[in-house]
Order: structure tokens, then sequence, then C-alpha cells
């Protein structure tokens, strides 16, 4: 299954309350309303590549629900609703799936199983899942039971820092990783091209590929440098105000390509 091509993607504007979510970053409080503006900035790039953006409403009572990846993972004609690693956002699965039902066919992580989808890393036909404080053995087991039935191979493997896997590494497609260094060094990319980000950018390496184009975080310059190698034009995006909240740039969507 090819990569990076998309149809339709699922994002959520960030409530007021963002500032309540969990957070280890240390970088001061969100301003809500320049997260707004933000995340219309994304849902504009996403139109930009040819992808219809669904915009759901806010969710004050959940702080991160902004961080749609979280609740779902999407891959071959399936999603799996998620069942997420931390208490306070266990009820954002619940509210996904109303509108994934509409699109996709539904399974569902069940207790005591635990997974982000923010773990889930999918390179073609090979799921790669981390296991961190979000993911378990028993959420990832279950997530590559429904996943084997459709063709894709499944890995754990261990997440080293950072939040999720994918807080370290995204795949841009025709077999281009894009990875920090510490998680280069853990994953199994062999047969891959890595590219390792610039010392000091390591919050870059989350980025998506969406129709040939990179959606990139500003202010990453040596980096996106590196990356105009791969001849993919590079879209720029200001997330100052999701980064605060430990959140990169793929956790604001879930992508479809039905
Ligand atoms: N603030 C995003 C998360 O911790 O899940």
């Amino acid at each position: 299954m090819k990569s990076g091509i998309f149809t339709k993607v699922i994002a959520r504007r960030p409530p007021l309350s963002l500032g309540g979510g969990i957070t280890a970053a240390g970088l001061g409080s969100p301003d809500p309303r320049l997260a707004l503006i933000q995340h219309e900035a994304y849902c504009e790039a996403l139109r930009s590549c040819d992808v219809e953006v669904i915009l759901l409403d806010a969710a004050p009572e959940f702080p991160d629900s902004t961080f749609v990846e979280d609740t779902a993972v999407i891959a071959g004609g399936r999603a799996v609703i998620t069942r997420p690693g931390h208490p306070s956002r266990l009820g954002e699965a619940e509210l996904i799936e109303p509108v994934l039902s509409r699109y996709l066919e539904i399974d569902r992580i069940t207790p005591p199983g635990r997974l982000d989808g923010g773990d889930v890393l999918e390179i073609d036909d090979l799921i790669l899942i981390g296991l961190s404080e979000r993911t378990d053995a028993e959420g990832a087991a279950q997530l590559c039971g429904f996943l084997e039935h459709d063709g894709f191979s499944c890995g754990n493997v261990p997440v080293a820092g950072g939040l999720h896997l994918k807080s370290g590494v995204s795949y841009l497609g025709n077999g281009v990783v894009l990875a920090d260094i510490t998680t280069a060094g853990i994953l199994p990319l062999s047969g891959l091209e890595v590219i390792t980000v610039a010392d000091g950018e390591e919050y870059c390496a989350n980025c998506i590929t969406v129709n040939g184009r990179i959606l990139f975080p500003s202010g990453f310059p040596r980096t996106r440098d590196i990356l105009a190698c791969t001849g993919l034009e590079i879209i720029e995006l200001d997330m100052s105000e999701f980064r605060k909240m430990d959140g990169g740039l793929s956790c604001l969507s879930l992508r479809m390509n039905i």
C-alpha cells in the first residue's frame, strides 16, 4: 500500500481550553486564539494539496482533542479506534467514531489495551508500533491483529524519547524516512533511505507527506534545506502553539485515501 496519498482528512478545531491539556514541553501556555489561526492555516495547506478537510467542532471538554491522530489508526480501508493511553483522553475515541464510521469499516482497541495513534508509523506495507508511556504491548498486539488481515506486517519498537514514536520519525514516501538521530538508531530501517534532522531541530522530525508535498513545521531551516534533496515541495506551517502542548504536525489530522 502506498503511503502519502490522501483524498480526505479529519481535523478538529483546537478548543479555548487547549492549555488545560497534557504537556511536558515546558514552553509556556499556548494562546488558543493563535492556535486557531495556525490550525486554519494547516487546513488550508491540506486543501492546497487537493485534500477534502472534514473539520470538526472544537470539543472543549477534551483539551487535547485537536490531536485527532491519537484517536484512530487508518490503514487498508479500516479505522481502528484507539484506546488512548492517558486517562484524560479516553473519551476522545468515542467522539471520533461517528465521523469515521461514515467512511470506513470500524474496529476498536479494547481494555486492557492502550494505544495512541501517534505511536503508529506506516511505511507502505510495514506498520511500526512504538511502545511508549501511552501504548502498551496489548494495544499493539490488538492493532496488529486487525492490520495483518489486510496484508500489513507489524513490528513493535521501543520509544526512546519524546511523547510518541512519530515525535521522532516520519515516513516521507518513496522509501525515504526522516528521523532524529536517537529514533533512527532504534528503528529497523534497512532498505530505506534515512535522512536525519539537523542537531537541535528534533521537533521537525514529525511532518507529513500529502500528495507529493511535505507539510513541515516552520523554524527548522537546516533540515528544510536537507529535505530539498527529496524534490518534494515543502509547505512550512507555524506550529508554535501546538508544540507547547507536545503536539506535532501529524497529530492534527487523520488522513484517508478512500
Ligand atoms: N498533549 C498531547 C498529549 O499529551 O497527548
